[in-house]
């Protein structure tokens, strides 16, 4: 991967952010449209695919297992396929970077094919634990050997007999339920997934527009999902929609300086997604939504922010699977509301690219923020606007996430708030620093406190 490390940033006190910006692909929906692509015979065609460094590494893997993937024009990119179970030997390594989704998937993906293939990544993606999807994979007769049994580098012997599987999901996980549906793909009978709390749900939106046999039941609260195995997939027009979870800094960023408003387009709206904007508007965010049609079968809406002032709330733990990546985030908002924002049921943070309950409390800390940790969340004790000191550098631990949400934070400093490398920033949201200057903010590389 061209990773490049230690790329110091630094984002100084803003008011007054104005724009309207087309946020980027989502990266969730990125990786599955490359991944079903490259299991239909036919061509794919992707509009609006996220062109991050995680996105890069699967279509890197897929080419390596067969498939064809040509870049026609900036996120426009035509994929052929080479069909269930038609996945070819790779001759190395597949290394898929920082990209945790992008390998969960593919395990799957691979696992009832006869080929062996051996994934790798950086340090951080070899550092986090594989063992919740591998347990279930093993289920169809798949052999895995991982470092320490479950990390990569990890080599994965596909089945030639396919036995399908019946999960229930022991966390809310949506790659751990997609990995097993693509596992079901190429096995013969029904798979089927039960979940108790709903994740994600663009795998299944995206395969039955594939053609895939699925279906979905309510069962005693829970939601079972079962999809016929030997699936025969059609080639699809994608059109990949802005990526919630990218927009939401924008919109933090609208709420962090005073007197902004800030329209970002074409944000995928998918109720598996938004719990940041419905928690947000609880706190008092004052955030237009404009409802466009639907693009390839998820909603989609352009959202206005303006500066509001905000209160301290408890966010409902049964909400976190619809924003589990939100929480870096909505802590640095919280640190500028009034009040107690207290966030909990969310231990599954601590195993996302870096322990992310424990580098933002650090760095809230640093930035002069009271938080309290607990093991499944934190609270951040919010002092209102200008509460803020900043003049301090704080940890990314090469987290996207973690380091955008300190970025957003030096807006509303009373001096600026450095983060020690950025670099990780390209793997979801490569436009992250123009979006932001293109706003009015300045956020610039290296630089003096
Ligand atoms: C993702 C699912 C979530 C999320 C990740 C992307 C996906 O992880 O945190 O960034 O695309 O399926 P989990 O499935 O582990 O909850």
């Amino acid at each position: 991967m061209n990773t490049q490390y230690n790329q110091t940033l630094i984002s100084y006190p803003i008011n007054n952010l104005k724009g309207t910006l087309v946020i980027s692909g989502d990266k969730s929906i990125s990786h599955r449209a490359i991944i079903l692509g490259s299991l239909t015979i036919g061509k794919t065609i992707i509009t609006g695919l996220l062109e991050g460094e995680d996105v890069k590494a699967t279509i890197g893997a897929v080419q390596k297992l067969g498939a064809s993937v040509k870049r026609i024009a900036p996120g426009h990119y035509v994929v052929q396929g080479v069909g269930t179970g038609g996945y070819f030997q790779p001759d190395n390594v597949i290394d898929c970077g920082n990209a945790g989704t992008g390998v969960r998937l593919l395990i799957g993906a691979v696992a009832t094919t006869p080929i062996t293939v051996t994934f790798t990544g950086d340090s951080s993606l070899r550092s986090r634990p594989m063992g919740r999807v591998t347990e279930p994979i093993r289920q169809f007769g798949t052999k895995i050997h991982g470092r320490e049994s479950d990390q990569l580098p990890m080599t994965v012997i596909g089945t030639h007999d396919p036995i399908p599987i019946s999960y229930r999901l022991p966390v809310p996980s949506a790659q751990v339920k997609s990995a097993i549906l693509l596992a079901g793909l190429n096995t013969p009978g029904q798979t089927e997934v039960i979940e108790e709390s709903s994740t994600r749900d663009h795998t299944e939106r995206m395969l039955k527009a594939f053609g895939a046999e699925l279906t979905i039941e309510n069962q005693r609260g829970a939601k079972k999902i079962t999809l016929n195995g030997y699936a025969e997939l059609q080639p699809q027009k994608v059109v990949v929609p802005g990526d919630p979870s990218s927009a939401a800094f924008l919109i933090a960023a609208g709420l962090l300086a005073e007197n902004s408003t800030i329209t970002v387009k074409n944000v995928g709206m998918n109720p598996t997604r938004t719990g940041v904007f419905k928690t947000l508007v609880e706190m008092g965010a004052q955030i237009d939504i404009e409802e466009l049609p639907e693009q390839s079968g998820e909603p989609v809406a352009n959202l206005t922010v303006r500066y509001s002032s905000l209160q301290g709330i408890t966010v409902p733990p049964e909400r976190a699977p619809t924003m589990i990546d939100e929480y870096p985030i909505l802590a640095a908002v919280a640190s500028i509301a009034n009040g107690d924002t207290v966030m909990r049921g969310i231990k599954e943070m601590r195993i996302k690219e870096t322990d992310r309950i424990h580098a933002m409390v650090k760095g809230l800390e640093e930035c002069g923020v009271e938080t309290t940790e607990f093991e499944d969340g934190f609270t951040v004790h919010g002092q209102g606007p200008g509460s803020i000191s900043g003049d301090c550098t704080c940890r990314s631990y090469y987290d996207h996430r973690i380091a955008m949400s300190f970025l957003c934070l030096g807006l509303a400093a009373r001096k600026p708030v450095k983060v020690d490398d950025g670099s990780a920033i390209a793997t979801s949201f490569p436009e992250f620093v123009r979006s932001m200057n293109f706003c009015g903010a300045k956020v610039q590389e290296g630089g003096q406190l």
